[in-house]
């Protein structure tokens, strides 16, 4: 993986926090649910619960899982300037909350395929990892499956790995179909193919809610390399999940695009258990 793979987004750091609609209006509550009934396990098992936030971004899930009840959350992203806004922001929400049980956060510039690279980093401790919309980041399928391997030692056995990827349906047919979110075809102009362009850089174009577009590169990983690869690695995969808009809770000023997200899937959800080998 190139310097520039890994730091493509932090131009669009100042953007990227201004969020997109998709994320707000389908993404975060989806995650807040799973979130809240993790923490809600927890509680009934009466021990403290920490988390790793895997391409944390601007830390917009990192404060969401502080405030679901983690003690402590690592976060890293490729990206400097997202892991300094992360930890900005983050230190922003914790302003106030000093005192006996006060949550932390610390802050990593590390790639997901070199997770335990982090110095003091405690193998075998987490009790769940996130990864964002991250590992379509990744260049191969050696640098995806890496990772997972380095994020099934951070966990603790029986602990949670929630990972978010576009859904393979958004990539073969989202071709400026929304105006919000598009995959550029291909340079020579065909279309992509399922099997053949398994780990090709493609050009994804979002319109954030700042109004302005972001363009960045990633990939996409066909369903029987996660598979595989997950089971391979040690995970169990617990819960598969499509998650998509509903009509009734989008608001009246909503753009038309959002309809789009009522009816086709734009995301896979996997929730899998470390069972270490
Ligand atoms: C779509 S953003 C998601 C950010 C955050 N998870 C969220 O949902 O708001 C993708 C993030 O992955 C990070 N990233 C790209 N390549 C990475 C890598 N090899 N390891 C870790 N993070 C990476 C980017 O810098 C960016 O912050």
């Amino acid at each position: 993986m190139t310097e520039n793979q890994d730091q493509q987004w932090g131009k669009y750091s100042a953007d990227y926090n201004s969020g997109a609609w998709v994320k707000d209006a389908v993404e975060a509550p989806f995650l807040e649910g799973h979130f809240k009934s993790f923490a809600q396990k927890a509680l009934d098992r009466g021990k403290p619960w920490k988390a790793l936030d895997i391409g944390c971004g601007m830390g917009r899930y990192t404060i969401r899982l502080l405030q679901a009840g983690a003690s402590y959350v690592l976060a890293s992203d490729a990206d400097v300037d997202m892991v300094s806004g992360a930890k900005k922001e983050t230190e922003q929400y914790l302003i106030g909350r000093s005192g006996p049980g006060t949550p932390k956060a610390d802050f990593y510039v590390c790639s997901a395929a070199h997770l335990t690279s982090i110095s003091r980093i405690e193998e075998g401790t987490f009790d769940l990892a996130i990864s964002i919309y991250v590992l379509c980041n990744l260049p191969s399928t050696k640098d995806v499956k890496q990772a997972l391997r380095e994020i099934s030692k951070l966990l603790r056995p029986g602990g949670t790995f929630i990972f978010y990827e576009p859904h393979i349906v958004e990539y073969m047919t989202m071709t400026n179909s929304t105006g919000h979110v598009e995959y550029l075809p291909k340079d020579d102009g065909t279309e992509y193919k399922y099997f053949e362009d398994e780990g090709k850089p493609q050009t994804l174009r979002i319109r954030m809610n700042s109004g302005n577009p972001i363009e960045i590169t990633n990939r996409f990983y066909t369903l029987s390399f996660w598979v595989t690869s997950l089971l391979e690695v040690g995970f169990q995969i617990s819960q598969f999940h499509e998650p998509h808009g509903n009509p009734k809770d989008f608001p009246s000023d909503a753009p038309s695009y959002m309809r789009y997200y009522a009816e086709c899937p734009s995301a896979m959800v996997w929730v899998c258990t470390n069972v270490p080998q």
